[in-house]
């Protein structure tokens, strides 16, 4: 089977049990600063899944592009990757984990689905501690559809819980389906709780009923709702019977791209493979993160700092298998070509994502100079009688420079020198910890929560977008939004700086739409329909057919997921705070509300 057949299988199954298939949600999420990438199918579903009515109703199923970057040090192993594509499907608030178990079950093993041999399907369920219950239901249904006992592990919620996304929100007890690669056992107590590449996770159906609060509880959702995530690399990987997600029918072109482009064979030893796979799977991941529409570029905060790593990872690993500088562009093509059936935005992003790839490759040699020059006078500093880097030094080359460890380990070793790794791990996590509390600083509240500060700036961005189209024109459209309980942040297509005097008229006319007190009214229809209304919104990638759009007196008409205030009269006053660029053609204004 094919990753295209088996996107279509999984979509015509669960269309068949009564969901609407909607589309693929933006990879850098929208209204929602609790996280810098969608990490799964549930993310964009949040205010579904915490009670908001979804305009499709109940049952719902994608195919999700989802970046996780925590595991970044695993990839080139069999299964890791920092993209991936996930199957899901929801019950917001309708079945429960009877279905949704039967339903795994017949879509795994059922002959005209997955076909499956059932003796190769493990599974695990949640072992129950102080917040909520062993989990014997789940353990009791998959007993029903014939499951030995012995292919079921009770393990704890290290293992069987899943979410929230963010620091808080919807969670629960999960039960992960696995599949035996037939390997042999790593020890006597080997499971599904280990990392030994025997058993393959492949699918987890989620049943969150908890909602997880800021002061660490996990209160009782009032709608219990299911949420499942397959992973389509792997399980694509265990139906081809390839050893490898690389090994599949996604990654087979991008790889044979690199062959010809590299001077060490894919496969002749298992350092040459890990970059190999390292390689592909970066590019790939960098160029769904520039193919999405968002602006985003390489940078030193948020996303481009993400993309900027990969970026360099894939470049400082494409060195070690011989391939030349100047070579991300080509690759990126490979993998535009393998996704754009699929994703017609990379196609039609294509310049551009190359065109960053380019410029970051010549940052990077540039930096890499600097950094060897830093390299050799710190060598300099050191002297003859000591031989151990430091770990501060090495850390500041890594931090400055962009010299992972293992290239500064290999430098420091043809000079005789070694590094303190240890010293280096702690400059590096003393590093993040400050750098995280930045981060939780920067994202307090936000739309994940709901809490009225955010409703409340999320209802002034459709008026400051409705303002800016008034004062500067129609060729003014969101770009990207985000908004935390402190200010908002609105990216806008516009081709020059916005000036003082514009600037103030947009801000006054917001605050005459404010003063009017107008209604704040919600209504769903069809997409087309909501076109033809003249409602503005991000159209193309969020929403299935049926829409939401909302309406403020007759100044403001767009599609949106909500959620909203009443009346205008609740915000305050409305202030712009700085007018700046974001990215080429895009202009980006942060704005605040006072009482
Ligand atoms: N949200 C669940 C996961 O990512 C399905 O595993």
């Amino acid at each position: 089977m094919k990753a295209n057949e088996l996107r279509d299988k999984f979509l015509s199954f669960f269309r068949e049990k009564g969901h609407a298939v909607i589309p693929s949600a933006s990879i850098i999420p929208e209204n929602d600063p609790t996280v810098l990438f969608t990490t799964a199918g549930m993310h964009p579903l949040v205010p579904y899944l915490l009670g908001a009515k979804h305009p499709e109703g109940k049952r719902l199923a994608n195919v999700q592009k989802c970046i996780r970057t925590g595991d970044i040090d695993e990839v080139g192993d069999s299964t890791h990757c920092t993209f991936f594509e996930m199957l899901g499907n929801w019950s917001l608030g309708d079945y429960f984990k009877e279905e949704a178990i039967a339903w795994s079950w017949e879509f795994l093993t059922s002959e005209k689905w997955l076909n499956i041999p059932k003796e190769r399907l493990y599974f695990s369920v949640f072992a129950g501690d102080e917040d909520a219950p062993r989990d014997m239901e789940s353990y009791n249904y998959w007993l029903s559809h014939g499951v030995e006992k012995d292919h079921i592990f009770f393990l704890p919620k290290k293992n069987n819980w899943w979410g929230p996304a963010g620091a808080t929100g919807p969670c629960g007890p999960d039960t992960e389906m696995f599949y035996d690669t037939g390997k042999e056992k790593c020890s006597p107590d080997c499971s599904p709780a280990c990392n030994c590449g025997k058993f393959v996770e492949i699918w987890n159906d989620v049943f969150m009923e908890y909602n997880k609060t800021a002061d660490g509880k996990y209160e009782p959702l009032a709608q219990k709702n299911v949420d499942t995530g397959m992973g389509l690399d792997r399980t694509i990987a265990v139906l081809q019977g390839v050893d490898s997600v690389y090994d599949t029918d996604l990654y087979r072109d991008i790889m044979n791209k690199i062959r010809r482009i590299a001077d060490k064979e894919y496969g002749q030893d298992e350092e040459t493979t890990r970059a190999y796979r390292i390689v592909a799977d970066h590019i790939r991941t960098s160029v769904f993160i520039l193919g999405d529409q968002k602006g985003v570029t390489p940078s030193n905060v948020d996303q481009g700092y993400v993309l900027r790593r990969l970026i360099r990872r894939a470049i400082r690993f494409g060195l070690q298998i011989g391939i030349p500088e100047g070579s991300t562009p080509e690759i990126a093509q490979a993998v535009i070509d393998q996704y754009k059936g699929v994703y017609p935005e990379l196609a039609k992003n294509a310049a551009f994502i190359k065109q960053e790839l380019s410029l970051e490759e010549e940052r990077f040699q540039r930096t890499i100079k600097q950094g060897l020059r830093e390299f050799g006078k710190l060598i300099n500093r050191l002297g003859k009688d000591v031989k151990v880097i430091d770990g501060p030094s090495a850390f500041r080359l890594y931090d400055t420079f962009g010299f992972p460890l293992e290239f500064t380990q290999e430098l420091a070793s043809e000079n005789g020198y070694t590094v303190d790794v240890e010293g280096f791990e702690k400059s590096f996590r003393h590093h993040q910890e400050i750098s995280q509390a930045g981060a939780a600083q920067r994202f307090k509240g936000g739309l994940a929560d709901h809490s009225e500060e955010t409703t409340k700036l999320h209802t002034a961005t459709h008026l400051l977008h409705a303002a800016l189209r008034k004062v500067l024109g129609e060729e003014v459209a969101q770009k990207g939004s985000n908004i935390t309980a402190e200010r908002l942040r609105f990216d806008f297509s516009f081709s020059r700086k916005v000036n003082k005097e514009e600037l103030k008229e947009i801000e006054n006319l917001v605050n005459e739409f404010i003063e009017k007190d107008a209604e704040v009214i919600c209504e769903e229809m069809p997409l087309e329909k909501a076109k033809e209304s003249g409602a503005i919104g991000l159209f193309e990638s969020k929403y299935g057919n049926m829409v939401k759009v909302y309406t403020i007196g007759d100044f403001s008409k767009e599609l949106c997921g909500g959620p909203h205030v009443a009346r205008t009269g609740e915000l305050g006053r409305f202030k712009i705070k700085k007018e700046e660029s974001s990215s080429a053609g895009v202009r980006r204004i942060k704005a605040v509300l006072t009482e």
